[in-house]
C-alpha cells in the first residue's frame, strides 16, 4: 500500500513543474453504466490515482501555486461527493470533505455538488490552467463553463486563465519512471500473476474450455487480492491464438493444439501482462517445438538488448532480423535475408509491436519519442517484451506449420545497469513446460 505522504510528494513534483499563479485540474473517473441501473466495477482514473490514491467517481483534484514564490509549495484542493446516508446505505461508504484533508493530506475540501459555483473563483486570478481537455467529457464540460463564468463575470471582476496547457505530458512523464513503492506492487502483481499462469499449465487438458483456464487464472488473481484482471484475458486454443486479442474463450481445447494464454493482474492499481504459450496435452510436437524456440531465442535477445540507454526500437530491430532468419531457417519464409528485411516479410507473421510501458495501465502512459527520436529506456522504467509468430491456416507455408500461434510476454524493470525480469517465476522452456504439465 502507497501512503498517504507518497501521494502529497507526488502533488508537490507536479507542482514544482508548473510556470507560477498555475492551476491545474485532473478528475476522477465516473461510473459507468453495464445495463439498466447497474454500473461495471468502478475504475479510477489512473492519472487521478497516482496523485491522490483516492478510489471515489466523480471528484476532482485541483492544484494551486498561485502566490508562492517557492514552486515546491502550492496548494492541493479535493472536490469529492457529499457525505449522504441513504445513498452510504444503498451503494456504499463516501469518505466526504470533512475528512479528506486528513486521510489524503490535501489543504482543503468542498462537496462536488458545489463546483460550478467554487471552480470559478478557484480559477480566478490563476494566469495558466493545466487540464487535459478531450479525455473526459463531463469534466470538460464542468472546466468549460467555469471558464466561461470567469470570461464573462461584469466589468472584467474576475481574471480568467490566459493560457490552457495539457497537463497530461507532465503526469505521464512522472508515471513513466516508477519509484520504489511502485515497483514492489507491480512485482507482487507480477508474482499473482505467474502463480496464476502456473495453475492453468497444471491444469490443462485435452477436452477442457478456454473459459476454464480463464476461470483458474481469475480465480487465481481474486484469492490473492486482485480482484480484477488489468485488461481482458486472453486464451486461445490452436488457431484463436492468432487472434492478437481474441477474448471469446468459448472454444474446446483439443488434442495436438497449444493454447496462448495473456493474462496479468492488477493489484492495487498496478498491471502484470504476461503470455505464456503450451501444448494442450502437454507435449510440444516438433514443428511447435521449432516455432517456439524460436520466439523464446529472440524473446532472451530482446531482454538482454533492453538496457539503459537503448531504445525499444533497437531491440525491435533485432527481433525483426532474428525472426526474418528463423522464419527463412524453417522454409516459413523464402528469399534472402536482405531482400526480407527490405520488403518487411516478418509483418505476415509478427504483426505487433515488440513490447509496451507497464504500471498503472496495461498499455502505460509516457512519450516513446524524445525531440523526434526514440527515447532511450531509463532507470525505473517498466515494460512487457513480447515477440510472437502467428501463422494462419491460410498461409502459404509448410503444412506443419499452419495454425500455430506462440508468443511470449515478461514484464522487465529497467535498472541501473541493465534489468530485472519481474515474470522469472513460470516455466518459460520446452523443457520446463513440459516437466510442470507432467506433474500430478
Ligand atoms: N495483453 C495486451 C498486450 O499484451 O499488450
Ligand atoms: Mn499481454
Ligand atoms: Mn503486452
Amino acid at each position: 500500500m502507497i501512503n498517504t505522504h507518497s501521494f502529497l510528494a507526488r502533488r508537490k513534483r507536479l507542482l514544482s513543474q508548473l510556470a507560477p499563479n498555475s492551476l491545474a485540474i485532473i478528475p476522477a473517473a465516473q461510473e459507468c453504466t453495464r445495463s439498466n441501473d447497474t454500473e461495471y466495477h468502478f475504475r479510477q482514473n489512473s492519472d487521478f490515482f497516482y496523485l491522490t490514491g483516492f478510489n471515489e467517481p466523480d471528484a476532482f483534484l485541483i492544484l494551486s501555486n498561485q502566490g508562492d514564490s517557492s514552486s515546491a509549495k502550492g496548494k492541493s484542493i479535493l472536490l469529492v461527493r457529499a457525505k449522504n446516508e441513504l445513498a452510504e446505505i444503498w451503494q456504499g461508504r463516501r469518505l466526504g470533505a470533512e475528512a479528506a484533508p486528513s486521510v489524503l493530506e490535501v489543504d482543503e475540501a468542498y462537496n462536488i455538488d458545489d463546483i460550478s459555483h467554487l471552480l470559478p473563483a478557484i480559477l480566478d486570478g490563476h494566469e495558466q490552467l493545466y487540464y487535459s481537455l478531450g479525455s473526459n467529457d463531463a469534466a470538460d464540460a464542468i472546466v468549460q463553463a467555469s471558464l466561461m463564468v470567469c470570461k464573462k463575470a461584469p466589468k472584467q471582476s474576475m481574471l480568467a486563465p490566459k493560457s490552457i496547457h495539457d497537463v497530461n505530458p507532465i503526469v505521464h512523464a512522472m508515471r513513466l519512471i516508477k519509484d520504489g513503492d511502485e515497483i514492489a506492487l507491480m512485482q507482487q502483481s507480477a508474482n499473482i500473476s505467474c502463480e496464476a499462469h502456473k495453475k492453468a499449465m497444471q491444469i490443462c487438458k485435452v477436452g477442457m474450455y478456454e473459459y476454464q483456464l480463464e476461470a483458474i487464472i481469475l480465480h487465481h488473481f481474486a484469492m490473492n487480492g486482485a480482484r480484477f484482471a488489468a485488461y481482458n484475458t486472453i486464451v486461445g486454443g490452436g488457431e484463436n491464438a492468432c487472434i492478437l486479442h481474441y477474448t471469446e474463450n468459448q472454444d474446446l481445447l483439443k488434442e495436438g493444439d497449444l493454447v496462448l494464454i495473456d493474462a496479468g493482474s492488477e493489484f492495487q492499481g498496478y498491471a502484470a501482462d504476461i503470455t505464456r504459450t503450451f501444448p494442450v496435452n502437454g507435449k510440444f510436437s516438433e514443428a511447435q517445438t521449432a516455432l517456439y524456440n524460436l520466439v523464446l531465442e529472440v524473446q532472451l535477445a530482446c531482454i538482454d538488448a533492453l538496457v539503459p540507454g537503448k531504445t525499444i526500437a533497437d531491440a525491435m530491430q533485432l527481433a525483426v532480423r532474428q525472426i526474418t532468419q528463423g522464419l527463412l531457417a524453417l522454409g516459413i519464409l523464402e528469399g534472402t535475408l536482405e531482400a526480407c528485411l527490405e520488403d518487411d516479410a516478418h509483418r505476415e507473421f509478427f504483426m505487433h509491436g515488440l513490447g509496451h510501458y507497464l504500471g498503472l495501465d496495461v498499455h502505460d502512459v509516457g512519450d516513446y519519442k524524445q525531440a523526434g527520436n526514440d527515447k532511450p529506456l531509463e532507470e525505473g522504467m517498466v515494460l512487457t517484451v513480447e515477440p510472437g509468430i502467428y501463422i494462419s491456416q491460410k498461409a502459404n507455408v509448410p503444412e506443419q506449420y499452419k495454425g500455430i500461434g506462440i508468443r511470449i510476454e515478461d514484464n522487465i524493470v529497467i535498472t541501473s545497469n541493465g534489468n530485472t525480469v519481474m515474470t522469472q517465476n513460470i516455466a518459460k522452456t520446452v523443457k520446463d513446460i513440459e516437466a510442470i504439465m507432467a506433474e500430478d
